[in-house]
C-alpha cells in the first residue's frame, strides 16, 4: 500500500466481547438474504416495525378510479407521507417522478378487469428484469383462493417468488375476495397461511372479526387493505383494530385518495400505525390537518 508507513496499528479486537448476535425485526424473515432484508427494512420502518403503504394500483382492473383520474396530480403530493408506494409499472413510468426515494411495491399480476364477472384469471404481467429496472422493493401478486383461478393464481405467486428470490426481491401475496367469497376469519386465515407457506414474504388481506387469529396463524407480516371508501373515523378505527390485533401495517388506497383530505388521512393513519394513536386522537389530527390544508 502506498501509505503503509503511516498506517495506524489495528488493536481494538473487543477480545472480551462475544460477536453480536443479530436477529431481524420483520416477522419470519430471519433467514432470508441480506439484500432482501435491506428491501424489507425500506418497507417496514425499523423503529416501529410497521408500514403505511399507499396503494394506487386500482387502474389495472378498474381503469380511471375515482380519486385517481390524474395520477400525477393525486399521488405526487401524497408520496412524502407514505412509507411505500404500491403501483403498476405504467403508472410509475408515466405519472410518478423517480425522486421520492420510496420503496415500490410493484403490481406484477394482470389479466382481468371489473367488466369480467370472474376476475380470477390472471397471469404474471411483469418480467423480473423490468421489475429490477423499476427498482422494485417488492412484487405484488393477487391470489384467488377458492375461485376458478385458484391454481393459476397460485402458479403466478410461486413463479414470482422464485424469480424475485433469485435477485433478493420479496413478494407480497394479495388475498383477493371475489363476489362469491366469504369474508370470515376462517377464509382469511386459510388464504393468508397458504400464501405464506408457498413463500410469500408479506401477505395483504382484509380486516375481519377475530383478526388476531389470522395474524397469529400467518408466519409472515400481514398488511391490511382498506377496501371501499368509508367515513374517515371508521377507516381509522379499522386501522387501529388491525394494528392492535398484530397487523404490520396497512396497504390503503381508496380511504386515502378518496378522502376529502388525503394528506390529512395519511398523517392520521401514520399516527395510528407508528405512534399508537387511538381512533379518536387520529381523527382529531385528521380534522386539524383537513382544516389547515383548506
Ligand atoms: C386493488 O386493485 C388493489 O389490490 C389495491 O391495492 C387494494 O385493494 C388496496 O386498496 P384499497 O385500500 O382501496 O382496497
Amino acid at each position: 500500500m502506498a501509505d503503509k508507513d503511516g498506517n495506524q496499528l489495528a488493536k481494538d479486537y473487543g477480545l472480551n466481547q462475544p460477536a453480536v448476535s443479530q436477529s431481524f425485526y420483520v416477522k419470519g424473515m430471519d433467514h432470508v438474504d441480506w439484500g432482501m432484508k435491506d428491501r424489507l427494512s425500506r418497507i417496514f420502518r425499523p423503529e416501529s416495525g410497521k408500514t403505511v403503504m399507499l396503494a394506487f394500483d386500482h387502474g389495472y382492473i378498474m381503469g380511471a378510479t375515482a380519486g385517481l383520474e390524474r395520477l400525477d396530480l393525486a399521488i405526487e403530493p401524497l408520496a412524502p407521507y407514505a412509507d411505500a408506494l404500491m403501483a403498476t409499472r405504467g403508472a410509475l413510468r408515466s405519472c410518478i417522478q423517480p425522486i421520492h426515494n420510496k420503496p415500490v411495491i410493484l403490481r406484477a399480476s394482470a389479466g382481468s378487469t371489473v367488466l369480467n364477472d370472474d376476475m380470477s384469471s390472471e397471469v404474471v404481467g411483469v418480467d423480473i428484469d423490468d421489475a429490477v429496472r423499476i427498482n422494485a422493493s417488492c412484487l405484488a401478486i393477487q391470489v384467488f383462493i377458492g375461485a376458478n383461478g385458484e391454481c393459476s393464481s397460485l402458479q403466478n405467486l410461486v413463479r414470482t417468488i422464485d424469480a424475485g428470490a433469485r435477485l433478493g426481491i420479496p413478494t407480497l401475496g394479495v388475498t383477493a375476495v371475489g363476489k362469491e367469497m366469504e369474508r370470515t376469519h376462517r377464509y382469511f386465515m386459510l388464504a393468508s397461511r397458504v400464501l405464506a407457506e408457498l413463500g410469500a414474504h408479506i401477505v395483504k388481506t382484509y380486516y375481519c372479526e377475530d383478526f388476531e387469529k389470522v395474524v397469529a396463524a400467518c408466519p409472515v407480516p400481514i398488511v391490511v387493505a382498506g377496501g371501499k371508501k368509508i367515513p374517515e373515523f371508521d377507516a381509522l378505527t379499522l386501522t387501529y383494530n388491525a394494528i392492535q390485533a398484530g397487523a404490520a401495517g396497512v396497504d390503503m388506497g381508496r380511504n386515502v385518495f378518496q378522502s376529502e383530505s388525503p394528506i390529512g388521512m395519511l398523517k392520521a393513519i401514520n399516527a395510528v400505525v407508528h405512534s399508537g394513536f387511538t381512533p379518536k386522537q387520529a381523527f382529531d389530527l385528521f380534522e386539524t390537518e383537513k382544516n389547515t390544508l383548506l
